[in-house]
């Protein structure tokens, strides 16, 4: 296990589109997710998508409770998703601000469904189908768009709404990442 280094945005590694998973519950694949995990705590962040890590496979992980970047967000299950698909149960969206640990120290306002189903799988390889809205709607939708090479503010429609977070929140000790 070992923190590993988190590819920032400028890095064309984070635009590619990553490939499926075909083998679950190998060494290999637990190790991987053994340094996204230890990376993803050592850094607050809520979320991690392998190709951040230089690894461009369909793999998220993602965990929210009591996140010192995201104090007010609802507790999200820890969770490991591969090979994943979205489906927006609603035409309705909401906008709400993001980080994410390549674009670090920025927030911006993005929209995305507040309702959604997810699929796919687990490390095991078990089926995960989930309904979810909201802030863990969110959540998935920012991560799996990173196994398309999309980042957030590559989403945005009004990049006034994008800036640094100790301007955006003067005051509020959200960290620097
Ligand atoms: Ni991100």
């Amino acid at each position: 296990m070992a923190t590993r280094e988190v590819l920032r945005m400028g890095d064309a590694r984070l635009l590619r589109r990553a490939e499926e998973i075909r083998a679950f519950d190998t060494a290999e694949l637990h190790a991987l997710l053994a340094d996204m995990r230890d990376t993803m705590h050592a850094m607050n962040g809520v979320g991690l998508a392998a190709p951040q890590i230089g690894v461009n496979l369909r793999l998220v992980i993602f965990e929210v409770a009591g996140n010192p970047r995201y104090p007010e967000a609802e507790a999200v299950p820890q969770t490991i998703l591969i090979n994943p698909v979205i489906t927006p149960l609603k035409k309705e969206m909401e906008e709400d601000w993001e980080g994410c640990l390549s674009v670090p120290g920025m927030r911006g306002m993005v929209h995305r469904y507040t309702h959604i189903r997810y699929q796919g799988y687990d490390e095991k390889g078990d089926r995960i189908d989930r309904t979810v809205t909201d802030f863990h709607a969110r959540v998935v939708q920012h991560e799996c768009d990173h196994l398309d090479g999309i980042l957030y503010p590559m989403r945005m429609r009004d990049l006034r709404k994008l800036g640094y977070t100790d301007v955006l929140f003067p005051g509020q000790d959200i960290g620097d990442d």
